[in-house]
């Protein structure tokens, strides 16, 4: 972002140009009142701190949250549906859900207060992305239980956007509404965006002719080949927002667009730590697991709550709060074959390096004979043709092996012919 650009962001709020020693003082203020609130008024927080021999008295500093104990998503299911709220439910405004892939959702819920802080972070990641007043936002991220679609919403709105609500879905409309209402930018997952692309592509329509100038793209892990094949087909930016329902929704952190180096985590209102698996926090720069306490929340002050998302802490460049690299994956979408460690969105990048493969695929892991084996089915790029497939999967399978050290079976099938999401991609079924 230019320097007239983060000025603009710094005369709405101060905050971003506060230094490292004013965001720190800032935090310790609001952790101290975080752990109180959560001790006095959850169960589950009183609970896991007597236990753990901790009192919210004994944080000095910033370095003793670490004395405190982790929250998982465990403890948030155990409380299944209300009982992880720190205000009594008069108080809750609003619920949300994530649906996770196995058993009962995770409640999150927010007062009115949690509501208005969450429209203006988003509307501060709207203009960090090079949103202004003024501007038309088209939300294509899902409605309803699901964080995206009423977190973008509330902050397109607070941010002074026209907002169109059109959420997941429907892809020859959502063609259609772009075409005639003319946004400037749309926020919607990085693989829905690839649908959207590709009914352009079947209706004619040149994707780059139309009034959309930038993408905030999150909810699942996109790598910067992915953000290089969005950006030259719809010749918009594409900047990262990051976020969970555990913490808040989207707009825990978010990617500025004139530097696109890795989503800003907004710490006024949020305290990151990565760690590694033994739960030892690590020092910046290290990957490791994403926490997170929060800061400002009254419903449900979450506090060291372990993401599974794995990043590693970067100093400050547009501002002096840290950022985080991109999500390289998940503790929990990691899979192991034969003993070596792969990540979807490693396979991901690889299919973007070879020219006549598309990023639609489909993983699948098995173990039919004692051993693990590993299928990926790849779509072709429309205009290459059939007599090509074989070479690309050769490619590709060459690739897995040298970058990755996986030998895998490889399919290249036709454009068009893998089922598409309108929310999050789910790339690989695992049998074993
Ligand atoms: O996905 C919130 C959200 C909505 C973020 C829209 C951004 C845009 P959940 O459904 O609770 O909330 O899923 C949270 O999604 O722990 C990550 O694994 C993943 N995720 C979210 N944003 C990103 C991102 C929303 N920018 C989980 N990059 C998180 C990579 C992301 N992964």
């Amino acid at each position: 972002m230019s320097s007239g650009g983060i000025q603009d962001l710094i005369a709405l709020e101060p905050i971003l140009g506060a230094s490292r020693d004013e965001i720190e003082a800032l935090q310790l203020e609001r952790l101290r009142s975080t752990l109180r609130h959560a001790y006095a008024n959850n169960a589950g927080y009183t609970r896991k701190f007597d236990a753990a021999g901790v009192h919210p008295d004994q944080l000095r500093s910033l370095a003793d949250l670490a004395r405190f104990p982790f929250t998982t998503k465990a403890d948030l299911r155990e409380a299944y549906p209300f009982g992880f709220f720190s205000v009594p439910k008069e108080q809750v405004a609003r619920i949300h859900a994530s649906s996770g892939t196995t058993g009962k959702p995770t409640v999150v819920g927010y007062t009115r207060n949690d509501i208005a802080t969450w429209g203006n972070l988003v509307a501060r990641s709207i203009r960090a992305a090079g949103g202004r007043r003024g501007m038309t936002v088209h939300i294509a991220y899902g409605y309803g239980l699901f964080t995206g679609g009423l977190g973008a919403h509330y902050g397109a709105e607070a941010a002074g956007c026209t907002v169109i609500p059109m959420s997941g879905g429907q892809t020859e409309k959502q063609v259609q509404l772009i075409r005639d209402f003319a946004p400037d930018i749309i926020m919607v997952t990085p693989s829905y965006m690839l649908a959207i692309l590709d009914e352009f592509r079947r209706q004619g329509v040149d994707p780059r002719s139309t009034s959309l100038r930038i993408g905030i793209f999150g909810a699942e892990p996109w790598g910067d080949g992915m953000r290089a094949e969005i950006e030259s087909a719809f010749d918009i930016d594409a900047c990262d927002i990051y976020g969970l329902s555990e913490v808040m929704g989207p707009g825990v952190a978010q990617e500025f667009s004139g530097t696109k180096q890795g989503p800003t985590i907004w710490e006024d209102h949020f305290i990151a730590e990565v760690v590694d698996p033994n739960g030892r926090p690590t020092p910046d720069g290290e990957p490791g697991e994403l926490v997170f306490t929060s800061l400002t929340k009254e419903a449900m002050p979450i506090i060291r709550y372990r993401t599974r998302d794995l990043t590693q802490l970067l100093p400050g460049t547009v501002t002096k709060m840290r950022r985080m690299a991109k999500i390289s994956g998940r503790t929990d979408d990691m899979l192991i074959i034969r003993g070596v460690n792969v990540f979807p969105s490693q396979v991901e990048e690889l299919i973007l390096r070879c020219e006549g493969l598309a990023p639609h695929f489909a993983i699948e892991v098995a173990r039919p004979n004692r051993l693990d084996e590993i299928s990926i089915v790849v779509e072709a790029r429309p205009e290459i043709a059939d007599d090509a497939y074989q070479a690309q999967g050769k490619l590709l399978a060459a690739m897995l092996k040298d970058n990755v050290g996986i030998s895998a079976h490889i399919r290249v099938a036709a454009s068009g012919s893998l089922p598409r999401s309108a929310g999050k991609a789910n790339r690989v079924k695992d049998s074993r």
